[in-house]
Order: C-alpha cells, then sequence, then structure tokens
C-alpha cells in the first residue's frame, strides 16, 4: 500500500508542479523576453483607478515630447503624446492575448508579443489582434495629466 500512495503522492506533486510551470510560462511568455521600458519614478500618483503625472517633473518630462510615452504596468495604462501637446491613454493589455503594449513610435503602438500594432487612436492596425485597444480619458490642469479607467 506504502507504493500507492507514494505513486498518486507523485502524480499528484507532478500534476501541480506542471500546472505551476505551465502558468509561469505562460505569464512570462506573454512578454515574450522583451521588457517593457520602466515608468518614472517621481512625479506620478497612483490612486485607484487614477493615475496623476506631473509634466514639469523631470522624470516625467519625456511624455512631452511628440512621440513620447510611458508604459504604467501596474495601472494597465500606455500614455502617449500624439503631438500638438496633446496626450491620450489606452490600456496597456493587448487584446490578443494580455501581452503588454509597451512600444510606441510616434504613429503606432505595438505589442512585442507577436506583433500587433494599433493606431494612436487605439484601432487595429496590424493583427494578430483584432479588437481595438480600450482607451481611458485624459484631463489636464496646468502640468498635471489625470488618467481615469
Ligand atoms: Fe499582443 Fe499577441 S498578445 S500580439
Amino acid at each position: 500500500m506504502p507504493r500507492k500512495t507514494d505513486r498518486r503522492t507523485f502524480i499528484r506533486d507532478t500534476g501541480m508542479s506542471l500546472a505551476a510551470l505551465a502558468l509561469a510560462t505562460h505569464a512570462s511568455g506573454c512578454d515574450g523576453g522583451t521588457s517593457v521600458p520602466p515608468p518614472p519614478q517621481n512625479g506620478v500618483e497612483i490612486n485607484g483607478n487614477r493615475l496623476r503625472l506631473d509634466i514639469s517633473h523631470p522624470d516625467v518630462a519625456g511624455l512631452t515630447a511628440s512621440g513620447g510615452f510611458f508604459v504604467f504596468q501596474s495601472f494597465g495604462a500606455i500614455v502617449i503624446n500624439v503631438g500638438d501637446d496633446t496626450y491620450r491613454a489606452f490600456s496597456s493589455v493587448c487584446t490578443h492575448d494580455g501581452c503588454t503594449v509597451s512600444q510606441y513610435n510616434g504613429t503606432r503602438m505595438r505589442c512585442p508579443c507577436h506583433g500587433a500594432e494599433f493606431t494612436r487612436e487605439g484601432a487595429v492596425q496590424k493583427g494578430p489582434a483584432t479588437r481595438a485597444l480600450p482607451e481611458f480619458p485624459v484631463t489636464r490642469s496646468g502640468n498635471v495629466l489625470e488618467v481615469a479607467k
């Protein structure tokens, strides 16, 4: 009987390990080893469903250039400068398979996992994604941008 118990234990433990490995592989595989640019350390405040950015702060100043962007993974948003001192924010969760949309070249946002591209309006420009990125409203008061989701 101890042999049967050992076998069951082995199968149970192995099954759990494989399940954990599968989850870890999927989680890390989503970003395919690509790195998400780090968000600014200062000039940023996340409070529940609100993200506040002080664009006068040197850490956030990169956003003020046309084509500038930051990804706030913990908030789930990518904030982009579309030019003419205009900012937009979108969900950074790719609508294809949940990777982080972490790239912006001034005209398109891109998910590095499978190469989906989105316009500055969030629409799908290139698959495999088929759904637009949800947009979050951005309001501005002086040098403070507030993103709400
Ligand atoms: Fe973004 Fe596949 S998860 S392209």
